[in-house]
């Protein structure tokens, strides 16, 4: 799905990967926004095998109506950090566990930013990618009511879902 506003599309949450094998975890955002009757566009984009598709993406993105990108990543994951450093779209890092150190590394690469380009770094793996979709669910929630309608609604299912006793 494009974000292109000549398309007439308002995607708003653009989520990107550094692998086609992260999409297994990373699939769990995108049908998050979806059940939030949010669209998104994700892509693979690899910080280090297609440095030039991530620079091209993020020169655009702003102005294609994008308001926040999640960002998955494993091993040495720097996709979030870079992504970061070429837009002022608020970036949520999303560590994932695709090497033989289960996302601790992922998790400190992307979450020990230095001060001066934050990224928001949710956990390893599927919890992360379904806040991260929760996260810019609320963000979106700021200034379109009818996401934060669906997000309070979320939330109320969920807390109707846990039952008073365990069964
Ligand atoms: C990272 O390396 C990707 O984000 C992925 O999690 C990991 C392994 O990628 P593949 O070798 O499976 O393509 O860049």
């Amino acid at each position: 799905m494009s974000a292109s506003k000549s398309s007439g599309v308002t995607t708003k949450v653009a989520i990107i990967m550094g692998s086609q094998s992260d999409w297994e975890i990373m699939q769990v955002a995108e049908k998050t926004l979806r059940d939030l009757g949010i669209e998104t566009d994700a892509r693979v984009i690899s910080a280090h095998r297609t440095p030039e598709r991530l620079t091209s993406f993020l020169a655009t993105a702003e102005e294609e109506g994008f308001e926040v990108i999640i960002a998955g990543a494993g091993a040495a994951a720097h996709l979030a950090g870079v992504t970061a450093a070429h837009t002022l779209l608020p970036v949520l890092g999303v560590p994932l566990p695709s090497s033989d150190l289960n996302g601790w590394d992922a998790l400190l690469a992307t979450v020990q930013m230095p001060g001066g380009i934050p990224v928001a770094t949710l956990a390893i793996g599927r919890a992360g990618a379904k806040n991260a979709a929760l996260f810019a669910a609320a963000i979106l929630a700021r200034s379109d009511s009818a996401v934060r309608e669906r997000l309070g609604k979320f939330r109320e299912a969920q807390s109707a879902a846990v039952p008073e006793r365990p069964e």
